[in-house]
């Protein structure tokens, strides 16, 4: 598979290295710009979960221009992972579900509050999609939180969200905060993917409402939730973002995409520059990791060895690679697409 193909597969992941984006993710904010006007009038944004950056520099780059000195404008950036230096962007390492991390970011605006919060947090899936969607709730959550500390009363949040089984629930405890509450696909969110995007207009916490850090826990003793009707049953307003004129990100595209310029290759605007990966890229080219040893009761191959016990060594191992790589690559692609970060 050549350079170019994930160019061509992607065409979100292609227009963000032409255009100078970090990750794709940039034009999911965007677009969800364009269909909500989320940056209208705002000065003070907080993005949760915002490594490698691209949403940081869509706020930065819309909201600040060219502004080099002289704006108003303050722009917070948090993540567990270190990020690389963006104009005009405050960064604080920290994890959101920390009370710590809500009293670091008010001390950047020195007291004053948020006009948005925006939040592509993700934790790293397991594959159990049970499981990955349960966890992404609880970071929403953990996100809703943390904002409950930071956004003035009628400013905007905006969180990914999984379109699982839990949306509804989710749905309804995001909208005890804000008035309107919509899940948004912006088109350069893959289709094959469940994530969509929580766009909660017009903060309004309950009467008395105090910020607290605790997570409020999903309860997931609802089996029959989805069997209410009528007034008893919320019905999520979902919206596609956009037009029909937009590129669709499930599709595949040729590589020359303008009439008269030619496709030229592209490295990715910033690599991550200190991934929890990193250690284990470095092994791996140095064919420095371990490769698992099978103890394997009742092989049998052509009719040898059956029934005894046998430690199948590393060049079985390799041997039988093919096999393994079949059954294993299209679940990886799987979790990637759910994911669509
Ligand atoms: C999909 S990436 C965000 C991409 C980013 N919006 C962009 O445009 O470049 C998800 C991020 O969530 C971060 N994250 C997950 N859990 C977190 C937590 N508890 N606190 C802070 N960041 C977290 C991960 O470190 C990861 O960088």
């Amino acid at each position: 598979m050549g350079r170019s193909s994930k160019d061509k597969r992607d065409v979100y992941y292609r227009l963000a290295k032409e255009e100078g984006w970090r990750a794709r993710s940039a034009f999911k904010l965007l677009q969800i710009n364009e269909e909500f006007g989320i940056f209208k009038d705002v000065t003070k944004v907080v993005d949760l979960c915002a490594a490698p950056g691209s949403w940081s520099q869509v706020l930065s780059r819309k909201l600040r221009g060219n502004a080099d000195d002289g704006t108003d404008v303050k722009i917070v950036a948090v993540d567990l992972q270190a990020m690389a230096p963006l104009p005009g962007v405050t960064q604080i390492q920290g994890d959101i579900t920390k009370v710590s991390t809500a009293q670091e970011i008010i001390s950047c605006f020195e007291g004053e509050s948020a006009d948005l919060v925006v939040c592509d947090g993700a934790p790293d899936v397991t594959g159990l999609h049970d499981l990955d969607e349960y966890i992404q709730a609880q970071l929403l959550l953990a996100a809703l939180n943390i904002t409950t500390h930071l956004l003035k009363e009628g400013g905007t949040f905006v969180a990914k969200i999984f379109r699982g089984k839990d949306v509804t629930l989710l749905y309804s405890q995001l909208k005890l905060f804000f008035k309107n509450v919509t899940v948004a696909k912006p088109r350069s969110s893959r289709n094959s993917s469940i994530e969509a995007f929580a766009v909660c207009e017009g903060y309004h916490p309950p009467e008395g409402y105090v910020p607290n850090m605790m997570n409020p826990l999903l309860d997931l003793q609802y089996d029959n939730f989805n069997q209410l009707t009528g007034v008893n049953r919320v019905i999520v307003p979902f919206i596609a973002c956009g037009d029909l004129s937009a590129f669709d990100s499930d599709r595949t595209y040729p590589l020359q995409l303008n009439e008269g310029k030619d496709y030229v290759y592209l490295p990715p605007t910033q690599a991550p520059i200190d991934p929890p990966y990193k250690e284990a890229i470095m092994l791996k080219r140095q064919n420095k990791l371990a490769k698992p040893e099978f103890q394997v009761s009742q092989v049998t191959f052509s009719g040898q060895c059956s029934g005894s016990t046998e430690k199948l060594n590393s060049d079985i191992c390799d041997a039988d690679k093919s096999n393994s790589e079949k059954e294993e690559l299209p679940a990886v692609e799987k979790l990637s697409e759910r994911q669509d970060s």
